[in-house]
């Protein structure tokens, strides 16, 4: 089972999933890591020197295009779920996961965050908090299409894996 993170910025995706891959014993993937090493670029200079539209058509190519072990976890890039068919091509492909939290709670998150991101990187205190609340309401639209949403608070990687062994035995009954 190819296992999909989906969540806006700072939802702990690349964290949660590279530990949740360890408890689980799969290989682990995470989109911006993939676009970097294609690129050669870190997602924020790329976003500067070639624009966001640019952007997306890669972390698509990227998404849908590369190579992955039948069982392995994916953490993807807070956008990649909103653009092109990349949602529907993850809830065909794998398990898709959304790690659902507050917009106070993710900025609280991303200002103490060292990667940078390139489209909050002007933004701090209640002006972050007003755009994540903002491209949140538009992106929950598409994250809301996860066939799993999970609260992110206080969630660890021991957590998730048991919820999806769960989840897994209920649907082998
Ligand atoms: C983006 C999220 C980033 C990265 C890029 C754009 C977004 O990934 O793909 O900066 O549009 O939300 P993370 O969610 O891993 O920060």
């Amino acid at each position: 089972m190819k296992i999909f993170l989906v969540g806006f910025m700072g939802s702990g995706k690349s964290s949660l999933g590279r530990k949740l891959a360890r408890q689980l014993g799969l290989e682990f993937f995470d989109s911006d890591k993939l676009v970097e090493q294609k690129t050669g670029l870190k997602v924020a200079d790329y976003f500067q020197l070639y624009g966001e539209e640019s952007f997306r058509e890669i972390e698509r190519d990227i998404l849908q295009k590369s190579w992955y072990p039948d069982n392995c976890v994916i953490a993807t890039g807070g956008g990649a779920p909103c653009y092109f068919d990349n949602m529907e091509w993850m809830n065909q492909n794998g398990k898709v996961i959304y790690l659902s939290l507050s917009a106070k709670t993710l900025a609280d998150r991303l200002e103490n965050s060292k990667t940078e991101r390139p489209l909050i990187k002007d933004l701090k205190g209640q002006e972050l908090i007003d755009f994540i609340s903002g491209k949140l309401s538009e992106r929950e639209i598409y994250y809301n299409k996860a066939a799993f949403i999970i609260s992110g608070i206080d969630l660890t990687a021991e957590k998730l894996a048991g919820y999806l062994s769960h989840v897994n035995e209920n649907q082998e009954r």
